[in-house]
Protein backbone atom coordinates (compact mmCIF):
# COMPACT_ATOMS: atom_id res chain seq x y z
CA UNK A 1 0.00 0.00 0.00
CA UNK A 2 1.79 3.55 -0.75
CA UNK A 3 0.02 6.53 0.70
CA UNK A 4 0.51 10.44 -0.30
CA UNK A 5 2.58 11.82 3.20
CA UNK A 6 3.89 8.56 4.50
CA UNK A 7 5.64 5.50 4.18
CA UNK A 8 4.70 2.45 5.79
CA UNK A 9 7.71 -0.96 5.38
CA UNK A 10 7.54 -3.68 7.70
CA UNK A 11 10.90 -5.74 8.68
CA UNK A 12 10.07 -8.85 10.16
CA UNK A 13 7.24 -8.71 12.94
CA UNK A 14 7.77 -4.56 13.14
CA UNK A 15 6.14 -2.22 11.36
CA UNK A 16 7.88 0.96 10.46
CA UNK A 17 5.55 4.33 9.21
CA UNK A 18 7.67 7.58 8.68
CA UNK A 19 5.91 10.73 7.93
CA UNK A 20 7.02 12.01 4.90
CA UNK A 21 6.46 15.62 4.08
CA UNK A 22 9.85 16.83 5.07
CA UNK A 23 9.71 20.46 3.68
CA UNK A 24 6.65 20.94 5.62
CA UNK A 25 8.72 19.56 9.20
CA UNK A 26 5.80 16.52 8.35
CA UNK A 27 3.15 18.99 9.22
CA UNK A 28 -0.01 17.25 10.17
CA UNK A 29 -2.40 17.85 8.17
CA UNK A 30 -5.49 15.92 7.39
CA UNK A 31 -4.44 13.94 4.67
CA UNK A 32 -1.94 12.73 7.21
CA UNK A 33 -4.62 11.32 9.59
CA UNK A 34 -6.33 9.75 7.06
CA UNK A 35 -2.90 8.14 5.70
CA UNK A 36 -2.17 7.03 9.47
CA UNK A 37 -5.15 5.95 9.96
CA UNK A 38 -5.66 3.40 7.66
CA UNK A 39 -1.98 2.22 8.46
CA UNK A 40 -2.26 1.81 11.56
CA UNK A 41 -5.70 -0.12 10.94
CA UNK A 42 -4.09 -2.23 8.72
CA UNK A 43 -0.94 -2.95 11.32
CA UNK A 44 -3.96 -3.81 13.74
CA UNK A 45 -5.37 -6.46 11.40
CA UNK A 46 -2.22 -7.77 10.39
CA UNK A 47 -1.42 -10.99 12.87
CA UNK A 48 2.15 -11.23 11.75
CA UNK A 49 2.92 -7.72 12.79
CA UNK A 50 3.54 -7.32 16.37
CA UNK A 51 4.84 -3.75 16.79
CA UNK A 52 4.99 -0.40 15.12
CA UNK A 53 7.68 1.90 15.21
CA UNK A 54 6.20 6.04 13.82
CA UNK A 55 8.92 8.36 13.05
CA UNK A 56 9.56 11.42 11.11
CA UNK A 57 11.27 11.71 8.08
CA UNK A 58 14.23 14.07 7.21
CA UNK A 59 16.69 14.94 9.91
CA UNK A 60 15.20 18.07 11.73
CA UNK A 61 11.53 16.57 12.72
CA UNK A 62 9.08 14.22 13.86
CA UNK A 63 6.34 16.61 13.56
CA UNK A 64 6.54 20.22 13.89
CA UNK A 65 2.87 20.28 14.39
CA UNK A 66 -0.75 20.66 13.10
CA UNK A 67 -0.52 21.99 9.21
CA UNK A 68 -0.86 26.18 10.24
CA UNK A 69 -1.23 26.85 6.63
CA UNK A 70 -4.33 24.24 6.19
CA UNK A 71 -6.13 25.90 9.66
CA UNK A 72 -5.39 29.65 8.50
CA UNK A 73 -8.33 30.39 6.52
CA UNK A 74 -10.92 27.96 8.70
CA UNK A 75 -13.38 30.00 10.33
CA UNK A 76 -14.69 28.71 14.13
CA UNK A 77 -17.50 26.97 13.44
CA UNK A 78 -15.81 24.87 10.65
CA UNK A 79 -13.65 23.37 13.25
CA UNK A 80 -16.62 22.57 15.60
CA UNK A 81 -18.68 21.40 12.77
CA UNK A 82 -15.81 19.05 11.57
CA UNK A 83 -15.18 18.34 15.13
CA UNK A 84 -11.13 18.66 14.07
CA UNK A 85 -8.71 16.70 15.61
CA UNK A 86 -11.25 13.89 17.01
CA UNK A 87 -9.94 11.74 14.61
CA UNK A 88 -6.24 12.05 16.03
CA UNK A 89 -7.58 10.47 19.10
CA UNK A 90 -10.61 8.85 18.54
CA UNK A 91 -9.41 6.47 16.16
CA UNK A 92 -5.45 6.55 16.48
CA UNK A 93 -4.67 5.55 20.00
CA UNK A 94 -8.64 3.73 21.11
CA UNK A 95 -8.46 1.46 17.61
CA UNK A 96 -4.49 0.13 18.40
CA UNK A 97 -3.90 -2.39 21.04
CA UNK A 98 -1.04 -3.30 19.77
CA UNK A 99 1.79 -1.58 20.98
CA UNK A 100 3.70 1.16 19.13
CA UNK A 101 6.57 3.53 20.09
CA UNK A 102 7.08 7.03 18.70
CA UNK A 103 11.21 7.53 17.73
CA UNK A 104 11.34 11.44 18.05
CA UNK A 105 14.40 12.56 15.63
CA UNK A 106 14.00 16.33 16.00
CA UNK A 107 10.98 19.17 16.63
CA UNK A 108 7.82 17.46 18.46
CA UNK A 109 5.78 20.57 18.62
CA UNK A 110 2.50 21.09 18.83
CA UNK A 111 0.61 18.37 17.48
CA UNK A 112 3.77 16.81 16.74
CA UNK A 113 4.52 16.64 20.24
CA UNK A 114 0.99 15.43 20.94
CA UNK A 115 1.14 12.55 18.51
CA UNK A 116 4.45 11.44 20.04
CA UNK A 117 2.25 11.31 23.46
CA UNK A 118 -0.37 9.15 21.94
CA UNK A 119 2.49 6.20 21.50
CA UNK A 120 2.90 3.85 24.28
CA UNK A 121 6.49 5.24 24.74
CA UNK A 122 8.95 7.52 23.30
CA UNK A 123 12.76 7.33 22.48
CA UNK A 124 14.14 10.51 21.49
CA UNK A 125 17.23 11.21 19.58
CA UNK A 126 20.27 13.66 21.61
CA UNK A 127 18.69 16.60 19.40
CA UNK A 128 14.82 16.34 19.86
CA UNK A 129 12.72 18.89 20.85
CA UNK A 130 9.40 18.69 22.57
CA UNK A 131 6.91 21.68 22.96
CA UNK A 132 3.39 23.30 22.77
CA UNK A 133 3.88 26.29 21.36
CA UNK A 134 0.11 26.74 20.46
CA UNK A 135 -0.20 30.33 22.29
CA UNK A 136 2.44 32.07 20.55
CA UNK A 137 -0.68 31.31 17.35
CA UNK A 138 -3.39 32.54 19.58
CA UNK A 139 -4.37 28.85 20.31
CA UNK A 140 -4.11 25.87 22.77
CA UNK A 141 -3.58 22.68 22.28
CA UNK A 142 -6.11 20.55 20.44
CA UNK A 143 -4.84 16.93 20.49
CA UNK A 144 -4.33 16.62 23.94
CA UNK A 145 -1.24 18.31 24.95
CA UNK A 146 -2.98 19.98 27.66
CA UNK A 147 -4.13 16.58 28.91
CA UNK A 148 -1.71 14.01 28.53
CA UNK A 149 1.54 16.24 28.90
CA UNK A 150 0.46 17.27 32.22
CA UNK A 151 0.03 13.61 32.90
CA UNK A 152 2.90 13.28 32.05
CA UNK A 153 5.30 15.65 33.83
CA UNK A 154 2.97 17.27 36.11
CA UNK A 155 1.33 20.49 36.37
CA UNK A 156 3.99 23.39 36.79
CA UNK A 157 6.08 22.15 33.73
CA UNK A 158 3.01 21.13 31.88
CA UNK A 159 1.12 24.95 32.28
CA UNK A 160 4.72 26.31 31.73
CA UNK A 161 5.63 25.08 28.81
CA UNK A 162 1.56 25.55 27.38
CA UNK A 163 1.69 29.09 28.58
CA UNK A 164 5.40 30.07 27.73
CA UNK A 165 5.32 27.55 24.40
CA UNK A 166 9.01 27.36 25.25
CA UNK A 167 10.71 24.07 24.06
CA UNK A 168 12.27 21.23 26.27
CA UNK A 169 14.96 19.68 24.80
CA UNK A 170 15.97 15.52 25.51
CA UNK A 171 17.75 16.12 28.49
CA UNK A 172 14.61 17.43 30.07
CA UNK A 173 12.41 15.44 28.72
CA UNK A 174 13.81 12.60 30.11
CA UNK A 175 14.34 13.81 33.71
CA UNK A 176 10.34 15.00 33.56
CA UNK A 177 9.49 11.73 33.15
CA UNK A 178 8.24 12.61 29.19
CA UNK A 179 10.20 9.63 27.24
CA UNK A 180 11.22 6.86 28.06
CA UNK A 181 15.41 6.86 26.57
CA UNK A 182 17.18 8.95 24.86
CA UNK A 183 19.54 7.78 21.84
CA UNK A 184 22.34 9.46 19.75
CA UNK A 185 20.63 10.77 16.66
CA UNK A 186 22.32 8.56 14.11
CA UNK A 187 21.43 5.60 16.27
CA UNK A 188 17.54 6.52 16.80
CA UNK A 189 16.00 4.37 14.15
CA UNK A 190 18.17 1.60 14.42
CA UNK A 191 17.36 1.29 18.44
CA UNK A 192 13.96 1.82 18.34
CA UNK A 193 13.73 -0.82 15.60
CA UNK A 194 15.58 -3.55 17.53
CA UNK A 195 13.33 -2.37 20.92
CA UNK A 196 10.53 -3.15 18.33
CA UNK A 197 11.85 -6.13 17.67
CA UNK A 198 12.15 -6.98 20.89
CA UNK A 199 8.45 -6.38 21.96
CA UNK A 200 7.33 -7.90 18.98
CA UNK A 201 9.32 -11.31 20.13
CA UNK A 202 7.05 -11.30 23.21
CA UNK A 203 3.84 -12.96 23.97
CA UNK A 204 1.12 -10.99 21.75
CA UNK A 205 -1.76 -11.22 24.05
CA UNK A 206 0.42 -10.02 27.21
CA UNK A 207 2.14 -7.20 25.35
CA UNK A 208 -1.55 -5.76 24.35
CA UNK A 209 -2.80 -6.65 27.85
CA UNK A 210 0.32 -4.98 29.76
CA UNK A 211 -0.38 -2.46 27.25
CA UNK A 212 -4.04 -2.24 28.35
CA UNK A 213 -2.93 -1.91 31.67
CA UNK A 214 -0.77 0.77 31.58
CA UNK A 215 -2.78 2.99 29.74
CA UNK A 216 -5.18 2.20 32.33
CA UNK A 217 -3.49 3.85 35.11
CA UNK A 218 -4.23 7.18 33.50
CA UNK A 219 -8.19 6.84 33.48
CA UNK A 220 -9.18 5.19 36.35
CA UNK A 221 -8.77 4.87 40.16
CA UNK A 222 -5.96 2.64 41.91
CA UNK A 223 -8.56 0.88 43.61
CA UNK A 224 -10.84 0.19 39.83
CA UNK A 225 -7.51 -0.13 38.37
CA UNK A 226 -6.12 -3.03 40.93
CA UNK A 227 -8.78 -5.19 40.29
CA UNK A 228 -8.51 -4.68 36.52
CA UNK A 229 -4.64 -5.82 37.05
CA UNK A 230 -5.71 -8.64 38.60
CA UNK A 231 -8.23 -9.64 36.49
CA UNK A 232 -6.35 -9.56 33.58
CA UNK A 233 -3.56 -11.82 34.69
CA UNK A 234 -6.43 -14.23 36.03
CA UNK A 235 -7.05 -13.93 32.21
CA UNK A 236 -3.47 -14.39 30.82
CA UNK A 237 -3.30 -17.43 32.91
CA UNK A 238 -5.35 -19.28 30.94
CA UNK A 239 -3.64 -18.52 27.73
CA UNK A 240 -1.72 -21.69 26.01
CA UNK A 241 1.39 -18.72 26.26
CA UNK A 242 1.10 -18.74 29.59
CA UNK A 243 2.05 -22.50 30.00
CA UNK A 244 4.95 -22.57 27.59
CA UNK A 245 6.44 -19.26 28.81
CA UNK A 246 6.73 -20.97 32.74
CA UNK A 247 7.63 -24.38 31.37
CA UNK A 248 10.28 -22.71 28.97
CA UNK A 249 11.44 -20.90 31.91
CA UNK A 250 11.39 -24.56 33.96
CA UNK A 251 13.26 -26.15 31.22
CA UNK A 252 15.80 -23.10 31.13
CA UNK A 253 14.99 -22.59 27.03
CA UNK A 254 12.80 -19.94 24.73
CA UNK A 255 9.81 -19.88 24.79
CA UNK A 256 7.49 -20.78 21.24
CA UNK A 257 4.54 -18.52 21.46
CA UNK A 258 0.94 -19.29 19.98
CA UNK A 259 -0.45 -15.99 20.40
CA UNK A 260 -3.16 -17.02 22.55
N1 LIG B 1 2.51 23.78 9.67
C1 LIG B 1 2.76 24.04 8.39
N2 LIG B 1 4.01 24.24 7.91
C2 LIG B 1 5.03 24.19 8.77
C3 LIG B 1 4.84 23.92 10.14
C4 LIG B 1 3.50 23.70 10.58
N3 LIG B 1 3.22 23.41 11.86
N4 LIG B 1 6.04 23.96 10.75
C5 LIG B 1 6.95 24.22 9.80
N5 LIG B 1 6.35 24.36 8.61
C6 LIG B 1 6.97 24.66 7.32
C7 LIG B 1 7.39 26.14 7.23
O1 LIG B 1 6.28 26.93 6.87
C8 LIG B 1 8.45 26.05 6.17
O2 LIG B 1 7.83 25.96 4.92
P1 LIG B 1 8.25 26.99 3.72
O3 LIG B 1 9.68 26.61 3.43
O4 LIG B 1 7.30 26.64 2.62
O5 LIG B 1 8.13 28.35 4.27
C9 LIG B 1 9.12 24.71 6.44
O6 LIG B 1 8.19 23.94 7.19
C10 LIG B 1 10.40 24.82 7.25
O7 LIG B 1 10.10 25.55 8.43
P2 LIG B 1 10.97 26.79 8.95
O8 LIG B 1 11.54 27.52 7.80
O9 LIG B 1 10.12 27.57 9.90
O10 LIG B 1 12.15 26.01 9.72
P3 LIG B 1 13.02 26.55 10.93
O11 LIG B 1 14.13 25.57 11.08
O12 LIG B 1 13.39 28.00 10.73
O13 LIG B 1 12.07 26.49 12.21
C11 LIG B 1 10.43 25.43 13.65
C12 LIG B 1 11.63 25.23 12.67
C13 LIG B 1 10.94 26.11 14.92
C14 LIG B 1 9.91 24.05 13.98
C15 LIG B 1 9.37 26.31 12.98
O14 LIG B 1 9.08 25.76 11.69
C16 LIG B 1 8.08 26.41 13.73
O15 LIG B 1 8.00 27.12 14.71
N6 LIG B 1 7.00 25.69 13.27
C17 LIG B 1 5.69 25.81 13.81
C18 LIG B 1 5.59 25.08 15.15
C19 LIG B 1 4.21 25.24 15.72
O16 LIG B 1 3.74 26.34 16.01
N7 LIG B 1 3.50 24.12 15.91
C20 LIG B 1 2.15 24.11 16.44
C21 LIG B 1 1.15 24.09 15.31
S1 LIG B 1 -0.53 24.25 15.88
C22 LIG B 1 -0.94 22.76 16.50
O17 LIG B 1 -0.18 21.80 16.44
C23 LIG B 1 -2.31 22.66 17.10
C24 LIG B 1 -2.56 21.40 17.87
O18 LIG B 1 -2.46 21.35 19.06
C25 LIG B 1 -2.98 20.20 17.19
Amino acid sequence: MTYETITVETRGAVTLVTLNRPKALNALNSQVLADLTDAFAAYEADGDQRCLVLTGSGDKAFAAGADIKEMLDKQAADFFLEDFFVGWTADLVKKTRKPWIAAVNGFALGGGCELAMMADFILASDNAKFGQPEIKLGVAPGMGGSQRLTRAVGKSKAMEMCLTGRMMDAEEAERAGLIARIVPAANLLDDAMKTAAAIAAMPPMAAMMNKEMVHMAFETTLDQGLIAERRMFQILVATEDKAEGMAAFVEKREGQWKGR
